[in-house]
């Protein structure tokens, strides 16, 4: 991966590791509720920057999945803080969440996953954790650059993120959305569940204090509902005038 432009406090030296001691690594962060196509935009992003893609929320999932696969109960924080002791979590090239250093894919994904994953994320001491992991990333060599999206990946994970863009979407347009994905995964769910699970969890994350997913006050709003090259678009301009010129890698996978 390779950094380009100027402008973000940047004192990395890219490939000559031995001169840059203290490396600023930019990070640009995307949140939003539930559906709203954050980390559809993130990843294309980070795969037209070069850079590393965070999916916050899948780390959330690959704990969840843990937690379920002991048998563990979600709302107990003790049993969710055990379980993450014993998972390493890593981010591939692309942003897939590696749990012990396995890929978990659309097991991800499931409807069980889904609604006890709002219960594992309520537990401030697995935030904290998962935080400071994700924040760890920054630290990896190969990392020059970071795309993070989640609820609070602007406001507590990265607040010094360079640029901090908050999608908005309304409800009708995520549940379909949503629907899509399950349908092509071939998960049987209604539409008027997904819209009723979806607007549970949003009154879930955002009732969650300081991680509530929100617009920070450097942050940019983007209302993602036209295609998602436009909305690509959008973000790379915003990029642009940051000093960032766009250079991508194969990366994407
Ligand atoms: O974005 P997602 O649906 O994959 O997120 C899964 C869950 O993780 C969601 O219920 C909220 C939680 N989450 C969180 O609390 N903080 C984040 N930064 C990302 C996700």
């Amino acid at each position: 991966m390779r950094l380009t432009g100027a402008g973000l406090g940047l004192e990395l030296a890219g490939s000559m590791a031995d001169a840059a001691p203290s490396r600023t690594v930019p990070v640009i962060t995307l949140d939003g509720l539930s559906g709203s196509g954050k980390s559809t935009l993130a990843r294309r992003l980070a795969a037209a920057l070069g850079w590393s893609y965070l999916d916050s929320g899948a780390w959330y999932r690959a704990l969840t999945w843990a937690v379920l696969d002991q048998q563990a109960d979600p709302k107990d924080e003790a049993a969710c803080l055990d379980t993450l002791s014993h998972l390493t979590l890593d981010a591939k090239a692309g942003g897939e969440v590696l749990a012990n250093g396995k890929s978990l894919g659309l097991a991800l994904r499931t409807p069980a996953i889904d609604a006890a994953v709002s219960q594992v994320a309520n537990h401030l001491a697995v935030r904290h954790e998962l935080n400071q992991r994700m924040r760890a990333l920054l630290d990896q060599e190969q990392v020059f650059g970071l795309v993070a999206d989640g609820r609070d990946a602007g406001s507590v994970i990265f607040p010094d993120a360079a640029l901090q863009v908050f999608v908005e979407v309304p409800l009708a347009v995520r549940a379909a959305r949503r629907f899509e994905q399950y349908q092509q995964s071939g998960t049987e769910v209604t539409l008027h569940d997904i819209e009723q699970a979806l607007a549970e969890r949003d009154t879930c994350d955002l009732a969650r204090g300081d991680a509530a997913p929100r617009l920070t006050a450097r942050g940019r709003e983007l209302k993602n509902q036209q295609h998602v090259e436009e909305a690509v678009g959008v973000l790379l301009s915003w990029v642009k005038e940051l000093g960032y010129t766009p250079q991508p890698t194969q990366e994407t996978s």
